[in-house]
């Protein structure tokens, strides 16, 4: 379909709440500078299913849902440069959720820090460990993995908080190529240093959780309350202020450049007041912000257009996704009845291909083991047990995919990657 050449960059963006001036300088504003780069291929969308595993209040999605497609538009991405579309208006992407979930250990998604971290909150509560904990919590990593796997993308320009997602649809997408043959493409996260996290209000950084936003589209007049707002500390006017610490002066340095920054630094030190500082901060935010601003009221004040530029954006991404979900239902074998078979035992001996573990005792009395692959290559050579129940224990951990357990156990075989480990690894959890 495309190039070999060019990179495809994916990312998705849940629809709960509003965006706000955290979301734009760590998110929007990259995003939309970078979806004009030569050479790249852009997928943005609106992971509204995603939104169901946090949200049950439908008002919120719709209205969430909207206000987002507004300002990812309003902020400058070009719907007909980049794919640009809603989750839910791609039906192939649950389907092949259901495809993934089948090849996924499921001790792979017991190792996912979200749901962990439920886990972790009930028990020290002295709950059922899985109360309040759905199936969607559980499985979000596979419906990521689909949205990702399903548009080729090798690039996930996501937060820290996201990486080990991106690195489970890597496992999922190589348990399905070593069983079905090589279909996805393996996703890197790609994590951009650069790009500043924004302090909130209260100098923590800025997010819904806290409750500490400023709203990127409210009324000039409310964002102008809510800088007032921002937590300073109580120099009087003419006395010198630190810009280290201070969070009026780092959310500036996110909107202006060098120069003005420098300006501000200066007056900093000359003594300037907290609401002279404030008022400086609102005028430049507003700089950015106020040429966005109408184009965002027209979107929201307009949802039909909102609805139709979503549908052209999925129609789009669908002529990739409709026709690549027949080729995987192909090779999983839901196939037409009348269709020719395919070798049944090529696609057998894909499967019967597996990496296998050697139990063995050497002469120092310790009990080790071994990963070979398929073709009886050594992968990986493990330390040494006292016992070959230690042994197995740890082969077993190893079965269900525990790449963690691997790296404390098992050392690479020369000339063999991690990447080659993982794999094995994966094509063994899933068998
Ligand atoms: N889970 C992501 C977040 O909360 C959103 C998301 C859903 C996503 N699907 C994705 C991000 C696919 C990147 C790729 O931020």
């Amino acid at each position: 379909m495309s190039p070999a050449s060019v990179t495809r960059f994916l990312t998705g963006i849940t629809t709960t709440g509003t965006p706000h001036l955290g979301n734009y300088v760590g998110a929007i504003r990259p995003a939309v500078q970078a979806s004009r780069r030569p050479g790249t291929e852009n997928f943005y969308f609106l992971a509204d299913y995603h939104a169901l595993i946090k949200c049950d209040e439908p008002a919120r999605i719709q209205q969430s849902t909207r206000e987002i497609a507004a300002c990812w538009l309003a902020a400058g991405l070009d719907p007909e440069k980049v794919f640009f579309y809603r989750q839910s208006d791609i039906t192939e992407i649950p389907e092949l959720t259901w495809l993934l979930t089948c090849v996924t250990g499921k001790g792979l998604l017991n190792r996912a820090h979200a749901y962990k971290a439920s886990v972790d909150k009930n028990v020290a509560a002295g709950t059922d460990p899985d109360a309040d904990v759905t199936a969607g919590l559980f499985m979000y990593p596979v419906l990521m993995a689909a949205d990702i796997l399903m548009f080729k993308a090798h690039k996930i320009p996501v937060g820290r908080d996201q990486v080990q997602h991106i690195e489970m649809a890597r496992d999922i997408a190589q348990s399905f190529n070593h069983l079905y043959g090589e279909h996805f493409v393996l996703p890197e996260a790609a994590l951009d240093e650069s790009v500043a996290m924004l302090p909130g209000l209260d100098g923590r950084k800025m997010s819904k959780s806290y409750d500490n936003i400023i709203p990127l589209f409210a009324p000039p007049a409310r964002i102008r309350k809510q800088i007032a707002g921002i937590v300073t500390d109580s120099r009087a006017p003419g006395e010198p202020k630190e810009v280290a610490g201070s969070a009026l002066f780092q959310i500036f340095q996110a909107f202006a450049g060098e120069a003005e920054t420098q300006q501000l630094h200066k007056a900093y030190a000359e003594g300037i007041s907290w609401a002279d500082a404030k008022q400086w901060l609102f005028e430049r935010i507003d700089r950015e912000i106020a040429p966005m601003r109408e184009r965002h009221d027209a979107l929201i004040n307009d949802p039909a257009q909102l609805e139709m530029i979503l549908r052209a954006g999925a129609e789009k991404a669908r002529t990739i996704a409709t026709p690549f979900t027949a080729q995987l239902r192909h090779a999983v074998g839901l196939r037409n009845l009348a269709a020719q078979p395919g070798p049944a035992r090529k696609e057998k001996a894909a499967k019967s291909a597996l990496p296998s573990f050697k139990q063995y005792r050497e002469a120092d009395g310790r009990h080790y083991f071994k990963l070979v692959d398929a073709g009886g290559r050594l992968l990986a050579q493990s330390c040494g047990f006292a016992s070959p129940q230690e042994a197995g224990r740890a082969v077993a951990q190893l079965k269900q995919g525990d790449v963690q357990a691997a790296k404390a156990s098992l050392e690479l075989a020369d000339g063999v990657s991690q990447a080659e480990l993982s794999a094995a690894l994966a094509a063994l959890a899933a068998a």
